[in-house]
């Protein structure tokens, strides 16, 4: 082995890959396993959660604010455009009625789930157009890697899991009484249940136990980059290749987190969305 070759297996020991040397002397605001981050913006939610965030191609971040009012519980879907740090309410959505937003794998398709049917974000109106029956009523909204929706909903109290072919709803038996659910780019499903984390692979029929999460009815998973994160009070990640659930040490409870193309991240707690600037590029020296 020469020298050159020492050095690459050292540093593939360190970093996982043979090409980025650490700089000592970077700091940064948030660091999740070897990612390091910057707060830039901070999003103003008022007295509400925010959660389902998602980010869209062009860099606008959409999100479901949850709060209460005079009226008891709200769920309205906002959007951060890439432009603003102003959280706006997205037009033409059953007010108080929006319970799930989800974005396509093109990053381009926005759809809303509500209490009277799927919406779908038109962007040259800056408008959203119902896309479904009223009849469905989806509590989470998420997309395949072929595009297929899928949707949970309360049946007497216990939610239930349904991929929809047109009207129709498919029921996945083995998957009820999920709390929140999310789908990789190779269609692995992941939940939470009954305060555990689950996998659901693409290749099996039965889901396996990934960890323990705390959850308390507002939360997020997300899948960036191989890894899964979930946001439920505690900042949870896991490599798809890890064994172990390992956690974050946040001042705040977390409730949403979503990552731009450019895996800058957002991450939402009661009142606010920060905004984190992926900083590896200087962080890191990419050695040649
Ligand atoms: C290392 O980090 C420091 C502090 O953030 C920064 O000023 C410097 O440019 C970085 N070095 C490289 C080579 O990226
Ligand atoms: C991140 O922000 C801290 C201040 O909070 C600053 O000292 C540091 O240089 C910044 N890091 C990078 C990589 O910009
Ligand atoms: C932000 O971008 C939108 C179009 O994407 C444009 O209509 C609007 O004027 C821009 N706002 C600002 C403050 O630049
Ligand atoms: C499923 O795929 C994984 C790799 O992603 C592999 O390790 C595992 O053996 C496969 N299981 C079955 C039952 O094919
Ligand atoms: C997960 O929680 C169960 C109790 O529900 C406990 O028995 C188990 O040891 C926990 N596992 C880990 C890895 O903490
Ligand atoms: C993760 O495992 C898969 C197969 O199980 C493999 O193809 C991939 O290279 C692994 N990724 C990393 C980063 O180790
Ligand atoms: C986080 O949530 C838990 C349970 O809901 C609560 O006991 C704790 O005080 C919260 N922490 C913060 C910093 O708000």
């Amino acid at each position: 082995m020469n020298l050159y070759l020492i050095i690459i297996f050292l540093s593939v020991l360190k970093n996982g890959s043979p090409f980025d040397l650490p700089n000592q002397s970077c700091g940064s605001d948030l660091t999740i396993d070897k990612d390091h981050y910057n707060a830039s913006e901070v999003y103003d939610v008022g007295n509400a959660y925010p959660t389902d965030a998602h980010y869209d191609k062009y860099g606008n971040l959409f999100f479901i604010e949850s709060g209460r009012n005079l009226d008891g519980y709200y769920f309205d879907a906002k959007v951060v455009k890439a432009n603003s740090t102003v959280p706006e309410k997205v037009n033409g959505l059953p007010d108080g009625q929006c319970y799930s937003v989800t974005v396509d794998k093109t990053s381009s398709l926005v759809y809303f789930g509500t209490g009277r049917g799927i919406y779908a974000y038109n962007y040259n109106s800056e408008d959203t157009k119902l896309v479904s029956s009223p009849e469905i009523k989806p509590n989470e909204l998420f997309l395949d890697k072929d595009g297929n929706k899928y949707i949970t909903e309360s049946d007497d109290g216990v939610e239930q899991l349904y991929l929809l072919s047109g009207e129709r709803k498919i029921r996945f038996k083995s998957l009820e009484a999920l709390n929140e659910v999310a789908v990789d780019d190779k269609n692995n499903f992941y939940f939470i249940k009954d305060d555990k984390l689950f996998v659901l692979k693409n290749n099996l029929s039965f889901p396996t136990l990934v960890g323990n999460v705390t959850y308390e009815g507002l939360g997020q998973i997300s899948v960036h980059k191989n890894v899964v994160y979930v946001a439920s009070e505690t900042l949870y990640y896991i490599h798809e290749n890890d064994t172990a659930l390992k956690n974050v040490n946040l001042r705040d409870n977390v409730t949403a987190i979503a990552f731009d193309s450019s895996s800058n991240l957002a991450l939402g707690t009661y009142g606010k969305i920060v905004k984190y600037e992926n900083k590896n590029s200087e962080c890191y020296h990419r050695k040649h």
